[in-house]
């Protein structure tokens, strides 16, 4: 498979200032994405935050209203052809036929994308083994659980191996061994050379997955890097503490809060608390003597620790340290289906 990128940039991606509106609404405002090929690129945001709408635009599905974006160097807008040759789209969207059968969607999908019978026969076959629905081959697709019919998409999407993978959502409501399933199918597409950029509400998937994340929120990128990166620009790092005593929570509460200079929070747990170290650039080694410190004058005010530990912030941390607000991963997703009708590009 060709891998340039039309530009040298080693870029499968690159947008700068791109909006899309409807109406009054930026659902994309001003976006700026540099996606190196051949990785996986996380883009994560709430419900509502433009991501299926930046895919769209990316995807050649919807005009942009202004700004640019390039795909392996090629212009969505007037070289949308180029774009769509080297790209596919999977996620929160219908590509399969709900009453054909598995090996039938695969098969006509081979057949209409110019390859002989027995090659979408046998493509189809090797497909429907990778994603382990070889059983459910015969089944007509609107009879497969949620769990395989996103990995039916997924395959019906790489059936071409294309050189930049969408993938709007691939997990959101799926359990965890089906999400399991999945994050195994995306590991494997990279290896085969795909890029693939991932839309996800879950902070835990792009830390999975995604080498490089932008986190986006009301149609802005309000932070971007690899995951080291996004937890450096938060903080250093994190310390869950549990105590012996749930009476001394309010006191240790108060400790922390001094010791540390951060922002403390209570769990649901009543015995725990996490705290936040935040450094001035600092490195690993300034959280764990801030920590140390805080832990003795914890001892020193005769508080009980029965459990320490220090880790970098979870994503969901940086999350909420960069909106104020949680991420929501357990709000529900807007169903694919309300969709209204797609503005295809000439
Ligand atoms: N076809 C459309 N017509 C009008 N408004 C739209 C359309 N598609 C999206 N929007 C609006 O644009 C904004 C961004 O929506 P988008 O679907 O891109 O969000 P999202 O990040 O994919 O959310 P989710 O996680 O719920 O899928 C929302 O306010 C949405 O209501
Ligand atoms: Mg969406």
């Amino acid at each position: 498979m060709s891998n340039q990128t039309g530009r040298s940039t080693g870029l499968a991606i690159e947008t700068a200032g791109l909006v899309k509106t409807f109406g009054e609404n930026r659902a994309v405002d001003g976006v700026d994405l540099s996606v190196p090929a051949g990785t996986v690129y996380g883009v994560l945001g709430p419900n509502g935050a433009g991501k299926t709408t930046t895919v769209k635009v990316l995807a050649t599905l919807l005009r942009p209203d202004g700004g640019e974006a390039h795909v392996f160097g090629h212009d969505v807008v007037r070289e949308a052809d180029a774009v769509r040759s080297r790209v596919s789209l999977t996620g929160q969207y219908a590509s399969v036929d709900e009453d054909l059968t598995g090996t039938e969607n695969l098969v006509l999908l081979g057949r209409l994308t110019g390859h002989s019978k027995r090659a979408s026969d046998r493509r189809a076959e090797q497909l429907l083994e990778a994603f382990g629905l070889t059983e459910a081959a015969s089944r007509q697709v609107k009879n497969y659980s949620g769990g395989m019919r996103r990995r039916i998409d997924i395959a019906a999407s790489i059936l071409n191996t294309p050189d930049l993978l969408f993938l709007d959502e691939p997990t959101t409501g799926l359990d965890p061994r089906s999400r399991n399933q999945v994050w195994d199918i995306v590991r494997a597409v990279v290896t085969q050379g795909t890029t693939v950029l991932l839309t996800t509400q879950y902070l835990d998937e792009a830390d999975q997955l995604a080498a490089r994340i932008a986190v986006i929120d009301q149609g802005k990128v309000i932070a971007e890097g690899t995951k080291g990166e996004l937890k450096a620009s938060v903080g250093a790092g994190a310390v869950h503490l549990r105590l012996r005593d749930a009476e001394q929570r309010p006191d240790a509460e108060r400790l922390l809060k001094g010791a540390l200079d951060a922002q403390v929070l209570l769990e649901a747990d009543p015995l725990a608390l996490t705290a936040r170290i935040c450094n001035g650039g600092g490195n690993g080694t300034e959280a764990a003597e801030k920590a140390s410190r805080a832990l003795a004058e914890l001892a020193r005010a005769g508080i009980t620790v029965d459990n320490f530990s220090l880790g970098q912030p979870s994503l969901d941390e940086v999350f909420l340290a960069l909106t104020d607000r949680p991420a929501t991963p357990g709000g529900t997703p807007t169903d694919p289906r309300d969709d209204t009708q797609e503005e295809a590009l000439a």
